[in-house]
């Protein structure tokens, strides 16, 4: 009989022997359209769909609102970290489901008593002057001037009341106009500029005339039914945070993910019962698992999605330190299975280092990826960037069961009740990550060479590379270490690194 190229993912998965991503390789299939008709839309849940399988990892590192906003709007979703007090997490979830494009809705405002000396302060912190003066100081508050630059500029004395030098004769806009009309007024008032707001007079929201030339428009965003973008949040599997899950729907919040590291418990099975039984509108990620008898657990229990991955992330030491977890592609395999058979989507956690670890998770089954690693150390990413001693620009990244991310309450993920918390075994590390600039390069670039990826599969979407795993017309092969090194840059004397997002290390 002729060979066939080749293997299925079935038969790459050898019983008693877990690969991981860089493990093997997918065959190239036949190419007859055009990479940009790939579409990588897909079921992140039961009810949430995504126009890009691209979800960033509740860490502290890497997840609050401007994260969650900006791969929304480019068509992923975030996941809001919770080491955080329950008001501040439901702040942040508040902050995404409000966001409108081009809208401030929480600008920085003052009360009429602030002073001139008020305004430069706001002015060095962030940036920009045109501060709105509400009544009683509050971002919601009935408008009664605004402060530009113009009206301080000359102003000798730095203790005058705001109230002595805003601008009264205001343009506004009424609440509920669009971008463009919006825009339109800015443009025929001259003013830097446009305070919405309603019928009482209250502030909504600012739209600046400097934001009008940088906005774009997202027609990828991921949106629920009222046109507000997508949001999810992660809680402990513990009874404490109950009154977490209240606040977060309460907020919007459009999926919860239960968050352990091993989330085959009681506690996990509990937890994720009652969010069903109490918001059954609300989708629920249960993990993490990499067994097919935990996913079938989690899955029994009410879980929309199920999140995979035990000690594959970059910052992880779990596997050396517990002796417990499994490798990454195998995890996904088997577990994506089990999912599908139950209409559950997977999503593929941790361990992603490249544009190639993507399409792989993906080829094996998940409808999601996600990823700390990766968003870490955008614009978007939580901290300030710093630079090492070689002029380098980083932020930090670091593991949620680090030391440092523990003491500051990161620790709810590991240990399943409050007073199990006396001694901390650490189960990840705190790094530093290079500057990967705005999501609004980054994620372009993402979704380019995961759409080439599947295009050299042969392959024009996530629904058709799901088909041909299942009818092992997608094939695949180990690699050995020859293999690997000959894939990789080799014999040259000096080369410099310009790999799909390759870390040195
Ligand atoms: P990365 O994308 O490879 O950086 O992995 C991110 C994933 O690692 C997260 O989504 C979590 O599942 C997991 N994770 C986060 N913090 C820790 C930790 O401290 N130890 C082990 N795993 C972690």
């Amino acid at each position: 009989m002729e060979a066939r190229d080749g293997v299925s993912a079935r038969d790459l998965m050898q019983p008693g022997r877990g690969i991981a991503y860089d493990d093997f390789i997918i065959l190239p299939g036949h190419i007859d359209f055009h990479y940009q008709d790939v579409d990588l839309s897909t079921q992140l849940t039961r009810r949430v769909r995504l126009q890009l399988p691209f979800v960033s990892s509740p860490m502290d590192t890497v997840t609050e609102h401007k994260m969650a906003i900006k791969l929304a709007l480019l068509g992923g979703m975030g996941v809001i970290h919770y080491n955080n007090a329950i008001e501040e997490q439901a702040d942040e979830v508040r902050r995404v489901k409000r966001y409108e494009n081009g809208f401030i809705t929480a600008p920085v405002v003052l009360g009429p008593g602030a002073t001139v000396e008020d305004v430069f302060a706001i002015k060095e912190r962030y940036g920009f002057s045109g501060i709105p003066i509400t009544e009683d100081g509050r971002p919601d508050g009935r408008l009664v001037g605004i402060v530009t630059n113009r009206d301080i500029e000359f102003e000798p004395d730095r203790g005058r009341p705001v109230s002595e030098v805003m601008t009264t004769d205001l343009v506004t806009g009424p609440a509920g106009i669009t971008l463009q009309e919006a825009n339109d007024l800015l443009r025929r008032s001259k003013k830097g500029k446009l305070p919405i707001i309603d019928a009482e007079g209250r502030l909504v929201s600012l739209v600046s005339r400097r934001d009008l030339l940088k906005n774009r428009d997202y027609p990828l965003a991921s949106k629920d039914e009222r046109k507000q973008l997508r949001v999810g949040a992660a809680v402990s599997t513990r009874d404490e945070d109950r009154p977490r899950v209240e606040a977060l729907v309460e907020a919007g919040v459009d999926v919860v993910v239960v968050d352990a590291a091993q989330g085959d418990s009681v506690y996990e099975i509990d937890m994720i019962r009652w969010i069903k039984a109490t918001f059954p509108d609300v989708d629920v990620i249960g993990g993490n698992v990499v067994t097919r008898a935990q996913a079938r657990r989690l899955i029994e229990a009410g879980a929309d999605g199920l999140r995979i991955g035990m000690g594959p992330g970059s910052i992880c030491t779990t596997q050396g330190v517990m002796a417990v977890g499994r490798a990454q592609a195998t995890a996904v395999y088997m577990t994506a299975q089990v999912g599908r058979a139950a209409g559950v989507p997977v999503l593929a956690d941790g361990g992603v280092s490249t544009i190639g670890h993507m399409a792989k998770a993906l080829a094996l089954g998940a409808s999601a990826v996600m990823m700390g690693y990766m968003f870490a150390g955008t614009e978007e990413a939580p901290g300030e960037y710093f630079y090492d001693g070689h002029g380098v620009r980083l932020k930090r990244y670091r593991g949620m069961a680090s030391i440092e991310a523990m003491a500051a309450g990161g620790d709810k993920r590991y240990m399943t009740k409050a007073d199990d918390r006396k001694v901390k075994v650490a189960q990840g590390v705190s790094g530093a990550v290079t500057d990967k600039g705005p999501l609004d390069d980054y994620v372009p670039y993402l979704v380019q060479g995961l759409k080439q990826s599947l295009q050299d599969m042969g392959v024009l979407g996530l629904a058709q590379l799901h088909e041909a795993l299942r009818d092992e017309s997608l094939r695949f092969e180990r690699r050995s270490s020859a293999a690997q090194l000959e894939g990789g840059v080799h014999g040259l004397y000096s080369y410099k690194d310009s790999g799909l997002g390759l870390r040195s290390k």
